[in-house]
């Protein structure tokens, strides 16, 4: 057996597409015209797939921030925040999230994988266990898998099956922890929170959810959805991403434990990696102070969510049953995923393709999301870009097989569009 095997293998799968212009996984964006659109291959193309829900990353008082924190600092801290790499605007976005979250403690990670990395690192470790959800995010899992407790699988979901698995563990120890995602990211649904932190709770186990992609999305203020479930005050910890709402790149940790002060001596994805860049950070705390105080974001997000499911439903697409800013439409086979996902970018649609092992077999889908600062009506509505592609050449594929089904699909369109359902 070769080491490079397992490379080639991905060329062998991926050779069909090889000289396809929009290959999969690999698409570049040459500049941004705002959050809901960009260049892509020098034409306008609308972007339904960045998690920039808030559009944020554009905001004139974050890139001002940004811009007087380079100016101030420089473009990197060349070092760690255990050696040289802590400048005061990452102790001040710490007193920020603390404040904001109201707890006790905070800690921030150069990304959102190293907030889990750190944070599971720092926690657990031989002889602890680790009770993971079904569809954690590779980043809880690689966590876990380095950390080198012991992990215990629970089903998607599903508190009862948590309660059986910490059972059967010896009793009377506090060496568990539980971790599980606010939203998940995939298809868009979220935890029964109140239920999985009651289970904890009888079980004396600890819990660390993750906030990634609800937090600035859920809740009174923004919190996430612990927040918006009432349980903020019963999680030990919780872990977020700049990278979506906050427009940046880091991660987050907050918790009322004071111990996560002492993390950074264990948590080597904190320790052992430069800290992040001051434009980010500064970036960052400018684009919290604008989700603390202003609501209005997360209401036109809501309504914007409202408008693109109903439109995708409209038309005949499967969104499945969750509303939330992620809309997947489940496409099936990764064939008919593939063809659609080239289209719509043949027609100016960028959207994200979730094929295995992303997803199981044959339900692959296209992971859609609709930034709030979608210029209405200046290109084609979001309705129509979503349909065009179903008419274009591209849909001409390789296979007759798939030939047909997606002809089936088109009359479907077809038929829905001039009422004939
Ligand atoms: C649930 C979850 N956790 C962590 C991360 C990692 O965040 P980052 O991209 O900031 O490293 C992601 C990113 O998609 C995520 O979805």
């Amino acid at each position: 057996m070769d080491l490079l095997d397992k490379l080639r293998a991905i060329a062998t799968r991926l050779e069909p597409h090889a000289h396809d212009r929009f290959r999969p996984f690999l698409t570049t964006i040459d500049s941004l015209i705002n959050p809901g659109e960009v260049i892509i291959q020098g034409r306008r193309t609308l972007m339904f797939g960045s998690n920039n829900y808030l559009g944020l990353t554009s905001h004139p008082e974050v890139i001002a921030a940004a811009k007087h924190a380079l100016d101030l600092y420089g473009s990197g801290t060349t070092g760690s925040r255990i050696a040289n790499g802590t400048l005061g605007e990452h102790e001040a976005l710490e007193q920020d999230f603390a404040k904001f979250f109201g707890k006790r403690a905070a800690t921030i990670f150069t990304t959102g994988y190293q907030a889990n990395l750190g944070m599971i690192g720092a926690l657990c470790g031989p002889g602890d266990v680790v009770m993971l959800d079904a569809e954690s995010h590779a980043s809880i899992c690689d966590a876990t898998r380095l950390s080198g407790a012991e992990v215990v699988w629970v089903q998607h979901n599903s508190p009862a099956n948590l309660a059986k698995k910490l059972g059967r563990l010896p009793k009377l120890q506090r060496n568990r922890l539980v971790v599980v995602e606010g939203l998940y990211s995939i298809r868009g649904d979220v935890a029964p929170l109140r239920e999985i932190v009651e289970v904890c709770r009888q079980y004396g186990a600890y819990i660390l959810v993750d906030e990634a992609h609800s937090f600035g999305i859920y809740g009174e203020r923004g919190l996430g959805w612990s927040e918006e479930q009432g349980v903020l005050d019963q999680v030990d910890f919780l872990v977020g991403t700049f990278s979506k709402t906050l427009g940046g790149v880091g991660g987050f940790c907050v918790s009322d434990h004071l111990e996560l002060r002492e993390a950074y001596f264990l948590a080597r994805a904190y320790a052992f990696t430069a800290s992040g860049t001051p434009a980010s950070i500064a970036g960052v705390r400018a684009a919290l102070a604008i989700i603390g105080r202003d609501p209005s974001f997360r209401e036109r997000l809501w309504r914007n969510v409202r408008g693109f499911r109903a439109g995708l439903t409209g038309v005949g697409y499967d969104v499945g049953p969750y509303e939330s800013p992620l809309i997947p439409v489940y496409t099936g086979p990764e064939h008919i995923t593939m063809a659609l996902w080239q289209g719509l970018l043949e027609s100016g649609v960028y959207v994200n393709l979730v094929i295995p092992p992303g997803c199981p077999k044959d339900q692959c889908l296209l992971r859609t999301s609709d930034p709030i600062t979608r210029i209405r009506g200046r290109e084609f509505k979001y309705r129509d870009a979503i349909l065009i592609p179903t008419y274009h050449p591209a849909y001409l594929l390789r296979t007759p097989s798939a030939k047909r089904e997606v002809w089936e699909d088109m009359k479907r369109v077809r038929a829905i569009l001039n009422g004939d359902t």
